[in-house]
């Protein structure tokens, strides 16, 4: 588990330095991404990492590399690692630079991290469900960038996990957006719904999973946004996230939803991803 990808290179953990004047490490001036690994296997790579792309270039990063270079980078890492089951991270800054607000000069190049952590589904909390809280969403108006500015989201979960629950579901003047490090849906009369992908949330990739298994599946998904009222009153609410996968909400704000168990249509939700893990991963387990 101790090899690391630095600057395009596969190294020791121990090996490496991050510079104290690092544009991430001293403004946050940089994007992540999260990928699935599910039988050594990337689950969704290209998606996460044409995402990458995207938010390095919505702040004016250019990454180094193609997607395929990337590809093969993380894929070679994964097996010198030997993992079976976890996450890769993956970390793009504006690079070292004298500290100064602007960007620095065009020679200074991004600088590019990914390491590995191994990490099973969450089953027992995916069967059962868990509680969560409603918050003010107090985050800037640029979320659908992975931008490693998180503090917003860091506070949100801290203060769902000290309220003993699992994830904040955030609202701007009662219009649910997103949980802090996942997306939210409900489902009303055996229809999903889930917030438009706006500049208000970040779309997320498995987010844009359910939507393609839902419209497969004959199940009716609707990107539209709803008030907290809406979620409380909802027959099932769930989130979906790349290390939460499909987790039904049982509990809002201390409120029972429906009759306070993981609904049908969560369910099948949960047997079609895996199926869909299956599909790119050749696993042969079950998550729920
Ligand atoms: C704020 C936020 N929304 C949604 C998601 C879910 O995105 P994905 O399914 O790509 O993991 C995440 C994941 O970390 C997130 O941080």
């Amino acid at each position: 588990m101790d090899k690391v990808i630095f600057n395009g290179r596969l190294t020791e953990r121990s090996q490496i330095n991050i510079d104290l004047e690092d544009r991430g490490y001293q403004f946050g001036d940089g994007v992540y991404e999260v990928i699935r690994v599910y039988n050594g296997s990337l689950f969704t790579g290209e998606e996460h990492l044409q995402r990458l792309i995207e938010s390095a270039e919505s702040i004016q990063i250019k990454v180094p590399y193609s997607i395929s270079e990337m590809k093969n980078l993380l894929l070679k890492l994964i097996e010198e690692n030997k993992l079976f089951s976890g996450i890769i991270y993956i970390q793009i800054t504006r690079g070292v630079s004298q500290r100064n607000h602007l960007f620095p000069s065009a020679d200074v190049v991004p600088s590019f991290v990914a390491y590995t952590r191994e990490l099973q589904s969450p089953t027992e909390a995916m069967e059962k469900g868990v509680p969560a809280i409603t918050l003010e969403d107090i985050r800037w108006l640029r979320c659908d960038i992975k931008s490693l500015n998180l503090l917003p989201n860091l506070l949100a979960k801290q203060k769902a996990s000290e309220a003993g629950c699992f994830e904040a579901l955030q609202h701007r003047s009662g219009t649910v957006t997103e949980g802090s490090s996942s997306n939210v849906s409900i489902v009303v009369d055996g229809k999903i719904k889930t917030h438009p992908a706006t500049n208000l949330i970040l779309n997320g990739i498995t987010r844009q999973v359910l939507l393609d298994i839902s419209r497969k599946n004959g199940l009716e998904i609707i990107e539209e946004a709803f008030s907290v009222e809406e979620m409380l009153q909802a027959d099932e609410v769930f989130l979906s996230g790349t290390t939460t996968e499909i987790m039904p909400i049982i509990e809002i704000d201390k409120q029972k939803i429906a009759n306070g168990q993981p609904g049908p249509v969560t369910k099948q939700l949960q047997v079609l991803f895996e199926d869909k893990i299956k599909e790119q991963c050749g696993l042969d387990f079950k998550t729920v």
